[in-house]
């Protein structure tokens, strides 16, 4: 057989392709919308893509599953709940896809969301048990997906995650994620296995009633612009740009440079809309991150745009963000609102809709708007 997992340091995800050596069929597994990576792995290697399989409908990248699809009339695979406008091969707990002398056995593993599935790689020239898991983001290195991201569900999640520690202990786990905010405390290796995790994942020791008020207990923001690649992996939008592909440096500005701003700065705090509420700078508005990319016609081109979070990470990755997409005048806070509160500098408390007539007020234009697409 031939393994390869690619990791992407930007998002945290992880897809893999897998391939008879024999037959040369190859499958690829949660493949993200920069394609070449695999396409360059194909051709290198002679393979024929037989399949592309979505673990499930991703909310923190584009998948690249259906332009794959399309180039090499692969089949398209995604658990049969999988809620999307487009044609696929639904699977069900217990399929099994063959791919040449290789067996792609199909474990239903809901709890993240509603369609995950786990993938269980059996060779059965070398053994009739499986040696790998793909388990997308239902086990994670250290940790396991969270329930919040549509349709999760913190009690199913202890099901299909108790299901896959029942494996055997050789069973080697490669995860949908390796780091992001797709869990709360992912250890950062790429792979782990059953029986490591079995014994040293913090949440494989806890009863059901402990794992549930751990996974719902302080879930951390959703990722950014969660909602446009959503609905562009469920076809409902085109906003495959919406992913963050490049990392270059953007300016960082500190409190005083925020509370001395121009008159004609535009404050957004790109926190969840309860942070916000709790309290935030002066005359910010509020934008949440997870928001940016299908609200992007909400932020002025032609004037200084300081983005501000907690402590500075999230608006440092929004900041990349409205770079990639041509806005120049665009800065990050550091140390965000926590820094201005230590300072003690006076914070506004409210809820967000108290703010959004200030955005409509201020008449903003962004005359290269991708779309306002709106969940
Ligand atoms: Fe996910």
């Amino acid at each position: 057989m031939y393994f390869k997992q690619i990791l992407d340091e930007r998002c945290g995800c992880a897809s893999y392709l897998v391939a008879s050596r024999q037959s040369h069929e190859a499958a690829i597994i949660d493949p993200s919308i920069e394609t070449e990576q695999y396409e360059a792995l194909l051709r290198e290697r002679t393979f024929r893509l037989r399949y592309v399989i979505d673990t499930h409908v991703h909310a923190d990248h584009v998948s690249g599953a259906r332009q794959l699809q399309a180039k090499h009339g692969a089949e398209l695979c995604l658990h049969e709940a999988a809620r999307v406008a487009y044609p696929f091969r639904p699977v069900k707990d217990g399929d099994e896809l063959p791919l040449g002398q290789l067996r792609l056995r199909v474990l239903h593993t809901p709890g993240h969301r509603p369609e995950l599935i786990s993938i269980l790689i059996v060779n059965p020239p070398r053994s009739p048990e499986p040696s790998m898991v793909l388990t997308g983001d239902s086990l994670l290195v250290g940790d396991v997906g969270r329930p919040d991201f549509g349709g999760g569900d913190a009690a199913v999640q202890f099901e299909s995650v108790s299901r896959l520690l029942r494996l055997p202990d050789w069973v080697a786990v490669f995860p949908g994620h390796f780091e992001g905010p797709c869990g709360k405390g992912m250890c950062g290796r790429p792979n782990t296995t059953i029986g490591f995790e079995r014994l040293y994942n913090p949440l494989a020791r806890l009863d059901r009633r402990a794992f549930i008020s751990t996974l719902v207990d302080g879930v951390p923001a959703r990722p950014l612009n969660m909602t446009a690649i959503e609905a562009t992996n469920r076809g409902l939008a085109d906003m495959a740009w919406a992913m963050l592909t490049s990392a270059a440096p953007v300016r960082e500005i500190d409190i005083d440079a925020l509370e001395a701003r121009p008159p004609d700065a535009v404050v957004l705090d790109v926190r969840e809309p309860e942070e916000y509420a709790h309290g935030h700078v002066p005359g910010a508005v509020s934008l949440p991150q997870a928001d940016l990319a299908s609200r992007l016609d909400e932020v002025p081109r032609e004037r200084p745009v300081m983005l501000v979070c907690q402590r500075g990470m999230r608006s440092y990755r929004s900041a990349q963000f409205l770079a990639q997409m041509g806005i120049d005048q665009v800065a990050s806070v550091k140390g965000g609102t926590g820094a201005w509160r230590a300072a003690g500098k006076p914070l506004a408390m409210g809820d967000t809709t108290a703010e959004r007539p200030r955005v409509a007020e201020s008449q903003w234009t962004h005359a290269g708007a991708q779309s306002s697409y709106r969940i």
